[in-house]
Protein backbone atom coordinates (compact mmCIF):
# COMPACT_ATOMS: atom_id res chain seq x y z
CA UNK A 1 0.00 0.00 0.00
CA UNK A 2 1.70 3.75 -1.16
CA UNK A 3 0.94 6.91 0.15
CA UNK A 4 0.30 7.65 -2.70
CA UNK A 5 -2.77 5.88 -2.88
CA UNK A 6 -6.27 7.22 -2.96
CA UNK A 7 -8.73 7.59 -0.06
CA UNK A 8 -11.71 5.68 -0.57
CA UNK A 9 -15.03 6.95 0.96
CA UNK A 10 -18.95 5.69 0.69
CA UNK A 11 -22.31 6.57 1.70
CA UNK A 12 -26.06 4.95 1.44
CA UNK A 13 -26.38 8.18 -1.18
CA UNK A 14 -25.15 11.91 -1.23
CA UNK A 15 -25.05 12.64 2.04
CA UNK A 16 -21.46 11.48 2.57
CA UNK A 17 -19.88 14.29 0.37
CA UNK A 18 -20.61 16.24 3.45
CA UNK A 19 -17.97 14.21 5.41
CA UNK A 20 -16.12 14.19 1.93
CA UNK A 21 -15.75 18.39 2.28
CA UNK A 22 -14.31 17.65 5.85
CA UNK A 23 -12.02 15.30 3.88
CA UNK A 24 -10.95 17.51 1.46
CA UNK A 25 -10.77 20.88 3.68
CA UNK A 26 -8.28 18.84 6.27
CA UNK A 27 -6.30 16.77 3.36
CA UNK A 28 -5.75 19.01 0.66
CA UNK A 29 -3.79 16.71 -1.28
CA UNK A 30 -5.00 13.30 -1.10
CA UNK A 31 -6.97 11.70 -3.99
CA UNK A 32 -10.62 11.01 -2.98
CA UNK A 33 -12.91 8.28 -4.62
CA UNK A 34 -16.60 9.00 -3.52
CA UNK A 35 -19.46 5.93 -3.99
CA UNK A 36 -22.51 7.15 -3.27
CA UNK A 37 -25.29 3.63 -2.91
CA UNK A 38 -27.89 6.18 -4.09
CA UNK A 39 -29.39 3.36 -5.94
CA UNK A 40 -30.16 1.43 -2.32
CA UNK A 41 -30.74 4.56 -0.25
CA UNK A 42 -32.15 4.59 1.75
CA UNK A 43 -30.35 2.15 3.92
CA UNK A 44 -32.59 3.35 7.15
CA UNK A 45 -35.42 1.16 6.08
CA UNK A 46 -33.49 -1.43 4.78
CA UNK A 47 -32.21 -5.20 6.67
CA UNK A 48 -29.01 -5.09 8.69
CA UNK A 49 -27.83 -8.00 6.47
CA UNK A 50 -28.56 -6.08 3.03
CA UNK A 51 -26.46 -2.80 4.42
CA UNK A 52 -23.51 -5.10 5.41
CA UNK A 53 -23.65 -6.84 2.07
CA UNK A 54 -24.09 -3.42 -0.03
CA UNK A 55 -20.88 -2.19 2.42
CA UNK A 56 -18.90 -5.18 1.77
CA UNK A 57 -19.03 -4.88 -1.97
CA UNK A 58 -18.59 -1.48 -2.11
CA UNK A 59 -15.62 -1.35 0.01
CA UNK A 60 -14.26 -4.27 -2.27
CA UNK A 61 -14.83 -2.03 -4.92
CA UNK A 62 -12.86 0.76 -3.59
CA UNK A 63 -10.10 -1.88 -2.75
CA UNK A 64 -10.07 -2.70 -6.59
CA UNK A 65 -9.56 1.10 -7.30
CA UNK A 66 -6.44 1.24 -4.75
CA UNK A 67 -7.55 2.67 -1.68
CA UNK A 68 -5.07 3.12 1.06
CA UNK A 69 -7.89 3.72 3.29
CA UNK A 70 -11.87 4.04 3.66
CA UNK A 71 -14.08 6.02 5.21
CA UNK A 72 -17.83 4.73 6.39
CA UNK A 73 -19.51 8.10 5.68
CA UNK A 74 -22.68 6.71 6.78
CA UNK A 75 -23.61 6.03 9.90
CA UNK A 76 -26.46 3.10 9.37
CA UNK A 77 -23.41 1.38 7.71
CA UNK A 78 -21.22 1.91 10.37
CA UNK A 79 -23.94 0.46 13.07
CA UNK A 80 -25.01 -2.61 10.40
CA UNK A 81 -21.45 -3.38 9.00
CA UNK A 82 -18.42 -2.10 10.39
CA UNK A 83 -17.21 -5.46 12.72
CA UNK A 84 -17.31 -7.01 9.35
CA UNK A 85 -15.39 -4.52 7.42
CA UNK A 86 -12.76 -4.59 10.02
CA UNK A 87 -12.74 -8.16 10.17
CA UNK A 88 -12.14 -8.51 6.02
CA UNK A 89 -10.17 -5.33 4.77
CA UNK A 90 -7.16 -4.89 6.67
CA UNK A 91 -6.80 -0.96 5.89
CA UNK A 92 -7.51 1.65 7.97
CA UNK A 93 -11.20 2.25 8.71
CA UNK A 94 -12.72 5.26 9.66
CA UNK A 95 -16.06 5.19 10.19
CA UNK A 96 -19.39 7.59 11.86
CA UNK A 97 -20.46 7.79 15.01
CA UNK A 98 -23.64 10.02 16.52
CA UNK A 99 -21.51 12.87 18.46
CA UNK A 100 -23.52 12.22 21.90
CA UNK A 101 -20.08 12.61 23.45
CA UNK A 102 -19.46 16.49 22.95
CA UNK A 103 -23.26 17.18 22.78
CA UNK A 104 -23.57 15.69 26.66
CA UNK A 105 -20.33 17.67 27.47
CA UNK A 106 -21.81 20.82 25.76
CA UNK A 107 -25.15 20.90 26.96
CA UNK A 108 -26.62 23.48 29.39
CA UNK A 109 -30.07 22.07 29.83
CA UNK A 110 -29.44 18.71 30.49
CA UNK A 111 -30.97 17.42 26.91
CA UNK A 112 -29.63 16.69 24.20
CA UNK A 113 -31.68 15.55 20.60
CA UNK A 114 -30.35 13.30 18.12
CA UNK A 115 -31.82 13.07 14.66
CA UNK A 116 -30.80 9.75 12.95
CA UNK A 117 -32.22 6.73 11.20
CA UNK A 118 -34.55 4.52 12.65
CA UNK A 119 -31.97 1.83 12.13
CA UNK A 120 -28.95 4.44 13.69
CA UNK A 121 -30.70 4.40 16.44
CA UNK A 122 -31.69 1.05 17.21
CA UNK A 123 -28.25 -0.36 16.41
CA UNK A 124 -25.67 -1.66 19.04
CA UNK A 125 -23.14 1.28 18.61
CA UNK A 126 -25.62 3.55 19.49
CA UNK A 127 -26.65 1.66 22.83
CA UNK A 128 -23.06 1.83 23.67
CA UNK A 129 -23.04 5.45 23.52
CA UNK A 130 -26.11 6.26 25.02
CA UNK A 131 -25.00 3.75 28.29
CA UNK A 132 -21.61 5.30 28.05
CA UNK A 133 -22.68 9.20 27.88
CA UNK A 134 -25.96 9.23 29.09
CA UNK A 135 -25.79 9.35 32.92
CA UNK A 136 -27.22 12.54 34.10
CA UNK A 137 -28.20 13.84 30.56
CA UNK A 138 -31.14 12.79 28.81
CA UNK A 139 -30.92 11.74 25.36
CA UNK A 140 -33.96 12.05 23.34
CA UNK A 141 -33.55 10.27 19.77
CA UNK A 142 -35.71 11.22 17.13
CA UNK A 143 -36.07 8.95 14.23
CA UNK A 144 -36.31 11.22 10.78
CA UNK A 145 -38.30 9.43 8.10
CA UNK A 146 -38.15 10.89 5.04
CA UNK A 147 -35.27 12.99 5.18
CA UNK A 148 -32.48 10.88 3.58
CA UNK A 149 -34.90 11.24 0.44
CA UNK A 150 -35.43 14.50 0.98
CA UNK A 151 -31.53 15.70 0.28
CA UNK A 152 -31.19 12.96 -2.23
CA UNK A 153 -33.96 14.72 -4.78
CA UNK A 154 -31.82 17.54 -3.61
CA UNK A 155 -34.69 19.14 -1.76
CA UNK A 156 -32.62 20.78 1.11
CA UNK A 157 -35.76 23.53 1.42
CA UNK A 158 -38.61 22.88 0.12
CA UNK A 159 -42.07 23.06 1.70
CA UNK A 160 -42.04 19.09 2.27
CA UNK A 161 -38.23 19.09 3.76
CA UNK A 162 -39.44 21.94 6.34
CA UNK A 163 -42.30 20.08 7.15
CA UNK A 164 -40.96 17.27 7.94
CA UNK A 165 -37.91 18.96 9.95
CA UNK A 166 -40.83 20.92 11.98
CA UNK A 167 -41.93 17.46 12.79
CA UNK A 168 -38.59 16.15 13.70
CA UNK A 169 -37.26 18.76 15.90
CA UNK A 170 -39.60 21.12 16.93
CA UNK A 171 -41.20 18.35 20.13
CA UNK A 172 -37.04 18.37 21.00
CA UNK A 173 -37.16 22.01 21.86
CA UNK A 174 -40.12 21.64 23.78
CA UNK A 175 -38.71 19.34 25.81
CA UNK A 176 -35.85 22.26 26.32
CA UNK A 177 -33.19 20.46 24.19
CA UNK A 178 -30.00 22.97 23.68
CA UNK A 179 -28.24 20.48 21.61
CA UNK A 180 -28.81 18.91 18.60
CA UNK A 181 -26.82 16.18 17.00
CA UNK A 182 -26.59 15.45 13.78
CA UNK A 183 -26.38 11.33 13.57
CA UNK A 184 -26.91 11.07 9.73
CA UNK A 185 -24.43 12.39 7.37
CA UNK A 186 -27.32 13.69 4.39
CA UNK A 187 -28.55 15.77 7.99
CA UNK A 188 -25.51 18.46 7.27
CA UNK A 189 -26.96 19.85 4.01
CA UNK A 190 -30.15 20.60 6.00
CA UNK A 191 -28.42 22.53 9.01
CA UNK A 192 -29.23 25.86 7.46
CA UNK A 193 -33.32 24.71 7.79
CA UNK A 194 -32.63 23.22 10.95
CA UNK A 195 -30.85 26.52 12.00
CA UNK A 196 -33.78 28.68 11.32
CA UNK A 197 -36.02 26.06 13.17
CA UNK A 198 -34.38 25.18 16.02
CA UNK A 199 -33.20 29.34 16.49
CA UNK A 200 -29.91 30.63 16.83
CA UNK A 201 -28.97 29.49 20.68
CA UNK A 202 -29.01 25.55 19.93
CA UNK A 203 -25.95 24.03 18.86
CA UNK A 204 -25.97 21.85 15.64
CA UNK A 205 -23.19 19.06 16.17
CA UNK A 206 -21.87 17.28 13.07
CA UNK A 207 -18.86 14.93 14.08
CA UNK A 208 -17.56 15.52 9.90
CA UNK A 209 -14.70 17.69 10.89
CA UNK A 210 -13.29 15.02 13.44
CA UNK A 211 -13.94 12.38 11.48
CA UNK A 212 -11.46 14.01 8.80
CA UNK A 213 -9.03 14.61 11.78
CA UNK A 214 -9.30 11.26 12.90
CA UNK A 215 -8.94 10.03 9.09
CA UNK A 216 -5.54 11.91 9.52
CA UNK A 217 -4.61 10.63 12.17
CA UNK A 218 -4.90 7.24 11.36
CA UNK A 219 -3.21 7.72 7.84
CA UNK A 220 0.49 9.16 9.46
CA UNK A 221 0.10 6.33 12.10
CA UNK A 222 0.00 3.94 9.08
CA UNK A 223 2.94 6.17 7.38
CA UNK A 224 0.34 6.42 4.37
CA UNK A 225 -0.25 10.16 4.78
CA UNK A 226 0.35 11.61 1.01
CA UNK A 227 3.56 14.22 2.22
CA UNK A 228 3.59 15.82 -1.70
CA UNK A 229 2.51 19.32 -1.93
CA UNK A 230 -0.49 18.99 -4.98
CA UNK A 231 -3.90 19.26 -5.07
CA UNK A 232 -5.77 15.97 -4.78
CA UNK A 233 -8.60 14.82 -6.80
CA UNK A 234 -11.83 13.57 -6.56
CA UNK A 235 -13.85 10.88 -8.51
CA UNK A 236 -17.75 10.25 -8.05
CA UNK A 237 -19.93 6.75 -8.68
CA UNK A 238 -22.94 6.22 -8.11
CA UNK A 239 -25.22 2.98 -8.28
CA UNK A 240 -28.27 5.64 -9.37
CA UNK A 241 -29.54 6.08 -12.89
CA UNK A 242 -27.16 8.67 -14.32
CA UNK A 243 -30.27 11.47 -14.51
CA UNK A 244 -30.63 11.11 -10.86
CA UNK A 245 -26.95 11.02 -9.91
CA UNK A 246 -25.68 13.40 -11.84
CA UNK A 247 -28.07 17.14 -10.68
CA UNK A 248 -27.52 16.03 -7.10
CA UNK A 249 -23.68 15.53 -7.08
CA UNK A 250 -23.54 19.02 -9.46
CA UNK A 251 -25.83 20.51 -6.32
CA UNK A 252 -23.98 19.34 -3.33
CA UNK A 253 -20.78 18.97 -4.81
CA UNK A 254 -19.58 21.13 -7.18
CA UNK A 255 -21.34 21.78 -10.88
CA UNK A 256 -19.78 19.59 -14.15
CA UNK A 257 -18.12 17.04 -12.24
CA UNK A 258 -18.18 13.54 -13.42
CA UNK A 259 -20.44 10.63 -12.00
CA UNK A 260 -19.59 7.29 -13.36
CA UNK A 261 -21.85 4.04 -13.20
CA UNK A 262 -20.94 1.68 -10.58
CA UNK A 263 -20.37 -1.61 -11.66
CA UNK A 264 -22.90 -3.80 -10.28
CA UNK A 265 -20.33 -6.70 -9.96
CA UNK A 266 -17.27 -5.71 -7.68
CA UNK A 267 -14.52 -7.43 -10.10
CA UNK A 268 -12.19 -4.48 -10.22
CA UNK A 269 -13.06 -3.98 -13.72
CA UNK A 270 -12.90 -0.70 -15.00
CA UNK A 271 -16.39 1.06 -14.59
CA UNK A 272 -18.44 1.95 -17.19
CA UNK A 273 -19.08 5.53 -18.16
CA UNK A 274 -22.31 6.77 -17.01
N1 LIG B 1 -26.16 9.05 5.34
C1 LIG B 1 -26.73 7.89 5.96
C2 LIG B 1 -26.39 7.89 7.45
O1 LIG B 1 -25.46 8.57 7.86
C3 LIG B 1 -28.17 7.79 5.60
C4 LIG B 1 -28.76 6.44 5.84
C5 LIG B 1 -29.90 6.07 4.94
O2 LIG B 1 -29.67 5.94 3.74
O3 LIG B 1 -31.00 5.84 5.47
O4 LIG B 1 -26.99 7.22 8.25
Amino acid sequence: MAAANPIGVFDSGVGGLSVLCEIRRELPGEDLLYVADSGHAPYGDKPGQLIEARSVAIVEFLVSQRAKAIVVACNTATGAAIETLRARFPLPIVAMEPAVKPAAANTKSGVIGVLATGSTLASENFERLFSRFGAGVDILIQPCPGLVEQVEAGDLSGGRTRALLEQYVLPLLERQADTIVLGCTHYPFLAPLIREIAGPSVAIIDPSAAVARELRRRLADAGLLSLEARTGTERFWSSAAPDQAQPVIDQLWRAGVEVWGLPDRSDGKAPSKK
